[in-house]
């Protein structure tokens, strides 16, 4: 197996690289090492780390025609102990398993995922900001049959690459505005589960019309009046020691952050309630003194809602600095970096 002894050398100084990303937006600086494995029809390669450059695909390669293409995100945390560590890789990997199962893609198994999710994170150290910052990680299979002809018909071979890159936050720091959509999904049921680029496509065009007529940060998909989820990050709703979320369905992605809340919750001694959620019920709770509505994801943590708009009406939440979200977010975040122990089931 490639150790990280044999990680090619970042051309860049570090910190110019970590300067660099404090001010760009998430996302677009990227450490300069990645890790890849392939799989053929003999399986999987021994997993490798290569220089992060562009690299060349047929024309004709299958995920770029037929969406054979699946990833994951979470983040690697500076510790307390002076380690990096990525947060429930396992868990990720799993999903990632969830994804390609669903897409017919060769399934990576779970110590490989979570190996070359290590190796990122070791190759990419000295670009790691220190908390609040991260290393984002995005583990890409791509599938790479050079065909044409085979939309009826999965991809036999893959591409599984993972990128990092320094971040600092994803949503701005301040309450969001949000616009409940209760027309269309945000996808497909055979596709809820699934983290792969076209639902993110399909969910678009709304979230685009939301920031251009209401100045919106996201949209909240809940068809018929059925609250799934926005279009990257899963919903919660607190009153005091009450946690409410949309009990897990087909009908959206499961939450690495919504577990790890629900169980650090239920931990703390809350009530935990999976359930539907209703738009009328979010309408309800915007008027109760103190109830608060988030958004839970990797990349959103968990950020406060401070304005829904239902029907161009413009209801304001409680978004308090020192709120029950605060605290679960202040709380995670301890846990993440180390601070406090817990483990997660
Ligand atoms: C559509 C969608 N829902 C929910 C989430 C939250 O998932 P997680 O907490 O695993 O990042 C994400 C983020 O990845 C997402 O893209």
């Amino acid at each position: 197996m490639t150790s990280t002894a044999d990680a090619p050398a970042p051309a860049t100084d570090p910190s110019a690289v970590l300067a660099a990303a404090a001010t760009a937006p998430f996302g677009t600086v990227f450490g300069e090492v990645m890790s890849v494995a392939r799989a053929d029809a003999s399986g999987w390669s021994e997993p490798a780390l290569e220089p992060l450059t562009s690299f060349s695909l047929h024309p004709g390669t299958h995920a770029l025609h037929y969406g054979s293409s699946c990833f994951e995100g979470l983040k690697a945390h500076r510790t307390v102990d002076g380690g990096i560590r990525p947060f429930r890789a396992d868990k990720h990997a799993a999903r990632l398993q969830q994804s390609c199962d669903r897409l017919l893609l060769p399934v990576p198994p779970i110590e490989l995922t979570t190996r070359l999710i290590e190796m990122a994170v070791e190759a990419n150290a000295a670009v790691t900001p220190p908390a609040p910052g991260s290393l984002y990680l995005r583990p890409t299979m791509l599938g790479t049959d050079v065909t044409i002809g085979a939309a009826a018909h999965p991809s036999h071979t893959a591409i599984l690459y993972v990128l990092a890159c320094p971040v600092g936050h994803y949503l701005p720091p301040r309450p969001l505005t949000i616009v409940v959509e209760t027309e269309v999904p945000r996808t497909t049921p055979q596709f809820g589960v699934v983290k792969t680029g076209a639902n993110y496509a399909m969910a678009l065009g709304r979230i685009d019309r939301a920031r251009r007529e209401h100045e919106a940060d996201q949209v909240l998909f809940a068809p018929g009046g059925i609250v799934q989820e926005t279009g990257a990050a899963n919903v919660v709703l607190v009153d005091g020691d009450l946690l409410v979320t949309p009990e897990l369905t087909d009908s959206f992605l499961h939450g690495v952050t919504r577990d790890s809340l629900l169980q650090v919750a239920r931990s703390l001694g809350w009530t935990v309630e999976e359930r539907t959620v209703t738009v009328d019920e979010c309408i309800e709770w915007s008027a109760r003194p103190g109830a608060e509505i988030g958004l839970m994801g990797t990349a959103a943590v968990i950020a406060q809602v401070g304005t829904l708009v239902v029907d161009d009406r413009r209801l304001t939440l409680s978004a308090p600095d020192d709120g029950r979200l605060v605290e679960l977010r202040r709380t995670l975040g301890e846990i993440q970096t180390g601070a406090r122990p817990f483990t997660f089931a």
